[in-house]
C-alpha cells in the first residue's frame, strides 16, 4: 500500500471548519479546480471551489495559488474576477513559471490556496464607480462590478476597459455594468476613453468614483486625470510578491507617509496615499 494511503483527507469544508471552530481565518488549503479554460489568445479563466473566498472575498482582494513545483517556493497573488455560490474565478495571463504551471491544470485537478488577502475598494457610498481597467488588471473589476450591481441605492456602474488587442472582458461585464466602454491599443488608451465619456460621467446621476486597476503607468495617468477634476480614485496596485501577508517586505511603496506593503497596507490606495496628485 502506497504511504499517501494512509494520509487523512483534509477537505475545504473541513479547514473551514476547524478555523471557525477557532474563530479564524482558514489557512492554506487545497481546493478542487471546476474548469480550466482559454478565453483568448493567452489569457486563460481558473475556476476554484472555495467556500471561504466566495462569501467572504471583497472587490480588489486576491488570493495566493501556490504552484505544485516545489523549486517555486512563493505563490502567486490573483485578483478574484466573479463569485458563483461556492466557485471563484481567477483570470489570468501567461507571464512566466508559475503561470504557465496553472494553465495545465484540469477540472478535478487540486491546488492550493491561501486568502483572500489585501485591503478592497471602498464602496461604502452610493456613487457612479466607475471601472478603469488595462489588460490583466481588469479581473478585479469584473467582480467589483458583479458585486456593485447586486445593490439597490441608486449605485451606477460604468466599465472603461484598455485592452492591448482582444476585447477578452467586455461581454463577462455587461450583465453587471450601466454602460460599457473599451478601447484596443492601436485605437488609443484609457485617458483617451475617458476624455471620450467625460460628459456622459458629468450628467449620471450620481458623482463618479473612479476604482482602476492595471499597469502602474496607466494608473499615473488616471490618477492625474482624475486629480485634475476632483474625482476621487482608488487605485489596486500591482507588485511582486513574496509571501503575501506582510511579513517579507517584498512589495513596497515609496508614499509621502513612508514605505507602505502592497500586500497588507494595499493593494487599494488613494491617489493622496500614494501622493500621486497632478
Ligand atoms: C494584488 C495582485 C493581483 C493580481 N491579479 C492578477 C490577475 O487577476 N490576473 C493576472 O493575470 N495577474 C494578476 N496579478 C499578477 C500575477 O500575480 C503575476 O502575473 C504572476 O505572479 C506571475 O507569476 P509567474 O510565476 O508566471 O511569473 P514569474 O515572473 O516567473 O514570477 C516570478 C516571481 O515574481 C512574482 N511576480 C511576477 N510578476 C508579478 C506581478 N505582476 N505581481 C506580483 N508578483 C509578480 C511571482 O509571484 C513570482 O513570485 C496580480 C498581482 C497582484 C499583486
Ligand atoms: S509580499 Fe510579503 S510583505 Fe508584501
Amino acid at each position: 500500500m502506497s504511504a499517501t494511503a494512509f494520509m487523512p483527507t483534509v477537505t475545504t469544508g473541513t479547514v473551514e471548519r476547524q478555523a471557525n471552530q477557532a474563530g479564524r481565518k482558514p489557512g492554506r488549503r487545497t481546493d478542487e479546480v471546476i474548469r480550466a479554460s482559454i478565453l483568448s489568445e493567452g489569457i486563460y479563466e481558473l475556476v476554484i471551489r472555495d467556500p471561504y473566498v466566495a462569501c467572504t472575498v471583497q472587490p480588489a482582494q486576491f488570493v495566493n495559488l501556490y504552484p505544485a513545483d516545489a523549486r517555486m517556493a512563493l505563490p502567486r497573488p490573483f485578483g478574484v474576477a466573479k463569485v458563483d455560490d461556492d466557485d471563484v474565478t481567477l483570470i489570468y495571463q501567461i507571464v512566466g513559471a508559475g503561470t504557465a504551471e496553472f494553465s495545465l491544470l484540469q477540472a478535478g485537478d487540486v491546488i492550493d490556496v491561501l486568502g483572500p488577502l489585501g485591503k478592497p475598494f471602498d464602496t461604502s457610498k452610493p456613487a457612479n464607480y466607475v471601472l478603469v481597467g488595462g489588460g490583466l488588471g481588469v479581473p478585479p473589476l469584473l467582480y467589483a462590478a458583479q458585486k456593485l450591481s447586486e445593490r439597490n441605492d441608486g449605485t451606477q456602474v460604468t466599465s472603461v476597459f484598455g485592452y492591448r488587442d482582444a476585447r477578452f472582458a467586455d461581454d463577462l461585464v455587461a450583465p453587471f455594468a450601466d454602460k460599457t466602454h473599451s478601447i484596443v491599443n492601436a485605437e488609443g488608451n484609457v485617458v483617451d476613453l475617458l476624455n471620450d465619456i467625460e460628459d456622459e460621467l458629468s450628467s449620471a446621476d450620481h458623482p463618479p468614483v473612479i476604482l482602476s486597476c492595471g499597469p502602474t503607468p496607466m494608473m499615473k495617468a488616471v490618477a492625474a486625470w482624475a486629480s485634475k477634476r476632483d474625482i476621487p480614485a482608488q487605485l489596486s496596485l500591482e507588485a511582486r510578491m513574496g509571501c503575501g501577508y506582510g511579513a517579507c517586505v517584498a512589495c513596497v511603496v515609496d508614499t509621502p507617509s513612508g514605505r507602505l506593503k502592497v500586500c497588507k497596507d494595499g493593494p487599494v490606495f488613494t491617489i493622496e496615499e500614494l501622493g500621486w496628485e497632478a
